[in-house]
């Protein structure tokens, strides 16, 4: 197994959605001090994992090397555009050896099926943005676990992450950025 570190990434709202109602992502939630954060956290990682609709939604101007989860790869085939893998089919340790044989940071930004997924293989770290003051009505979670009071936080620490300091990202609303990490990782 290459040594490989695994970091997430989510902006979500005071009530823990990444998404509306209809899968898209609400203006309330884009914002420019984010967007730099994540691409130049982007730019430290060796792949990029995601959603199909992620993958689709997002062009990838720089070619940054992309594994993309979907159901209609029939395991782990080499697209044009990146890696397509069904965790169904391949185990996330037989596709990283195969994408990643060096090893190298993995950073994982969504959508939820992905985040979710991403709990159970193991985050060495979790990098949480919030646009506080910020509701999306009936959207999508970050964690298919987020439900009433159960919040992204909660869920972290349940696996064993546990939060660095919270930094502004931006004054105004404000967005406010914690990096959760194993506590391994945290010594
Ligand atoms: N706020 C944020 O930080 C944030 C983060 C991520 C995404 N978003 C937003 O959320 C929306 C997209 O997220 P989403 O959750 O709707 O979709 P997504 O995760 O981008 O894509 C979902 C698709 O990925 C594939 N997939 C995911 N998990 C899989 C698994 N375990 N096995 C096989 N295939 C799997 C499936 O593709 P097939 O249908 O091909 O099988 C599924 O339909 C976008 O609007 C995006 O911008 C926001």
């Amino acid at each position: 197994m290459p040594q490989v570190e695994i970091h997430g990434y989510a902006i979500v709202s005071d009530n823990d959605c990444i998404a509306d109602a209809s899968g898209h992502t609400p203006e309330v939630l884009r914002n420019e001090a984010d967007w730099a954060y994540f691409q130049a956290e982007l730019n430290k990682s060796a792949v990029t994992v995601l959603g199909r609709l992620g993958h689709e939604a997002n062009p990838n101007p720089k070619g940054r090397l992309r594994l993309i989860l979907s159901s209609s790869s029939p395991g782990l085939e080499r697209r044009a555009d990146g890696w397509w893998w069904d965790p169904g089919k391949v185990s996330w340790e037989d596709a990283i050896r195969t994408v990643l044989p060096e090893g190298g940071r993995v950073a994982v930004p969504g959508g939820r099926q992905v985040f979710d997924l991403f709990l159970s293989i193991g985050y060495d770290a979790f990098h949480l943005t919030r646009a506080e003051g910020t509701h999306v009505p009936d959207g999508i979670p970050v964690f298919s676990g987020c439900q009433g009071s159960r919040s992204a936080e909660a869920i972290l620490a349940e696996r064993g992450l546990v939060s660095g300091e919270t930094q502004v990202l931006d004054p105004r609303g404000p967005i406010t950025l914690a990096i959760w990490r194993t506590s391994a990782g945290n010594r």
